[in-house]
């Protein structure tokens, strides 16, 4: 069943969605080459408790953490731990708050140095994808062009692994809320989007292949082949009929940018489309 938001609601939603987008820059302020995830995960649940909301992950069926933090090959319900980061690590940050009754739900994806270009063309891909499946939610169109949309730009174009067994999802009152949002599709495919639905889109994109395994600890989720992933996460409510984007990355991509230790050198750096594909 498809919760739809009103006015007074999107407004809750928005502050929730827009916490999570500190919160997420309050963990790029400190990362850094020695740092451990578990150091930031507290960051982060000390910035979200502080501003007297809880972190939505902890407890969200037994997941022992405020965030998920997911290194490298790991794609996402990454635990924190104690291994120090590392020069070249990629890092996504996936974080939830829940304020006010609603949550909300947000994801970026660092790294520290320099990882080599078919990882940044990765990172700057799986984020323009969010983009691409943003813009496709609108009235006029179903879930599958959102779907469409993203697989599109990483799977066909570029040869990117879409990761299968996760998906996006509705979100309100509830962490996980209908229509499931996959992340590859059929345009036209799918439950029609309608005014006031709000949406976490999350691509999770890995350069090799898009099969993934499950760790011992039965949450985090690694490629099979080890190779790396990226995931990026907005909330959008749709709005007079258009997409509007709830959580933000302004904070995120200032404290990114200001950070010595983090490369943003994947901004200017869209990835080329492969002609392994075209
Ligand atoms: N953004 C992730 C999701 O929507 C985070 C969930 S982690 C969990 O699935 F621990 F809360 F499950
Ligand atoms: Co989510």
């Amino acid at each position: 069943m498809i919760h739809y938001k009103s006015e007074p609601e999107i407004v809750l939603m928005r502050e929730s969605a827009l916490l999570v987008g500190k919160a997420i820059a309050a963990v790029a302020a400190v990362i850094r080459p020695g740092i451990t995830t578990k150091e930031l995960d507290k960051v982060a649940e000390d910035f979200i408790v502080s501003n007297n909301a809880k972190p939505s992950f902890k407890g969200y069926k037994g997941y022992p953490f405020a965030t998920c933090i997911s290194v490298n090959d790991a794609v996402v319900h990454g635990f924190p731990n104690d291994t120090p980061l590392k020069e070249g690590d990629l890092v996504s940050v996936d974080v939830g708050v829940y304020k006010n009754g609603f949550h909300g739900d947000s994801a970026y994806t660092f790294v520290i140095g320099d990882p080599g270009k078919a990882v940044l063309d990765l990172m700057a891909a799986t984020k323009e994808s969010l983009y691409k499946g943003i813009e496709k939610a609108h009235t006029a169109n179903r879930i599958g062009d959102i779907s469409f949309a993203i697989q599109d730009y990483t799977e066909k174009q570029r040869g990117y692994g879409v990761v299968r067994e996760l998906v996006g999802h509705g979100l309100g009152r509830s962490l996980h809320e209908d229509p499931q949002v996959p992340n590859y599709g059929k345009r036209g495919s799918g439950g029609k989007l309608k005014e006031g639905m709000v949406i976490a889109i999350e691509p999770m994109i890995n350069l090799g292949v898009k099969e993934v395994t499950y760790d011992e600890d039965g949450w985090t989720v690694r490629t099979m082949d080890r190779k790396p992933s990226a995931h990026y996460e907005h909330n959008v409510v749709i709005r007079r009929g258009k997409p509007d984007i709830l959580s933000s990355f302004k904070e995120i991509e200032a404290a990114e940018k200001a950070n010595v230790h983090l490369n943003s050198s994947y901004y200017h750096n869209p990835a080329p489309v492969s002609a392994a594909h075209a």
